[in-house]
């Protein structure tokens, strides 16, 4: 990855950098493991992703949410994971990530005959250090997505966790369907006041015209 973060002195022999590397091992190995095989060469390559997730890495209780929103294929996952990537490679103090599509996440969360098993799991999405919420706003809304969508975003709110969120629908479109129409006013406000960058990201399907035919 360009512009790694610096090393810090040793303050005994070796000692700082010891444990700097050993903090990125770390750190790599989760990032590893919960990213797919299809975003492993992610790069954070615009300048305000990459300051968010520098914001992310050294002070996370003041980065909020990042939101990245845009058409198919414009590459706001791939953003999304590089700048995952860039916290781990920066050997953060403490490093744990769940990345997870909102699809799949309501999905998992459905009462199940397990008896606390989505309770369990809404507790695990709420609490974790990093979380990324890919595709958001593509599942249909109901009661009951409205409500989880509330806890989940309220208590990550309300414990200052820093936030990675994907959209095909805009923030805000006075004419057309948008973020707020999807998570409800309540929501919509946490947002408003969480996201420190919010990215908009043009151009064409980077998808068309990749396949053999
Ligand atoms: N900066 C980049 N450099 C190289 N490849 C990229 C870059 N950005 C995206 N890609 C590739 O382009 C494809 C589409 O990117 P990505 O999946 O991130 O789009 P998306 O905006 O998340 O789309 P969707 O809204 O459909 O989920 C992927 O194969 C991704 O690896
Ligand atoms: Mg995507």
């Amino acid at each position: 990855m360009s512009d790694p973060a610096p090393l810090p002195d040793a303050t005994g022999p070796g000692d700082a950098v010891w444990h700097h590397s050993a903090r990125v091992e770390y750190a790599m190995t989760r990032w590893e493991t919960a990213t797919p095989p299809r975003f492993r060469d992610a790069e954070a390559t615009l300048p305000e992703v990459r300051a968010w997730a520098d914001r992310a890495r050294t002070d996370p209780a003041s980065a909020g949410a990042m939101l990245l929103t845009g058409l198919t294929g414009t590459g706001k996952t791939h953003q999304a994971y590089g700048a995952l990537l860039r916290i781990a490679a920066g050997g953060p103090d403490r490093f744990e990530l769940v990345a997870v599509n909102s699809a799949d996440m309501y999905g998992s969360l459905r009462p199940s005959h397990v008896t606390g098993a989505s309770e369990r799991e809404l507790g695990r999405l709420s609490k974790v250090q990093y979380l990324f919420l890919d595709d958001f706003g593509t599942s249909k809304t109901s009661e009951w997505t409205e409500e989880i969508t509330y806890r989940l975003i309220n208590y990550r709110y309300n414990h200052c966790l820093p936030t990675i969120i994907t959209s095909n629908l805009p923030a805000r479109d006075a004419d057309g369907p948008d973020l707020t129409d999807f998570v409800g006013d309540r929501v919509a406000s946490r947002l408003a006041e969480m996201v420190t960058a919010l990215v908009p990201m043009i151009g064409d399907d980077r998808r068309r015209g990749r396949g053999a035919a």
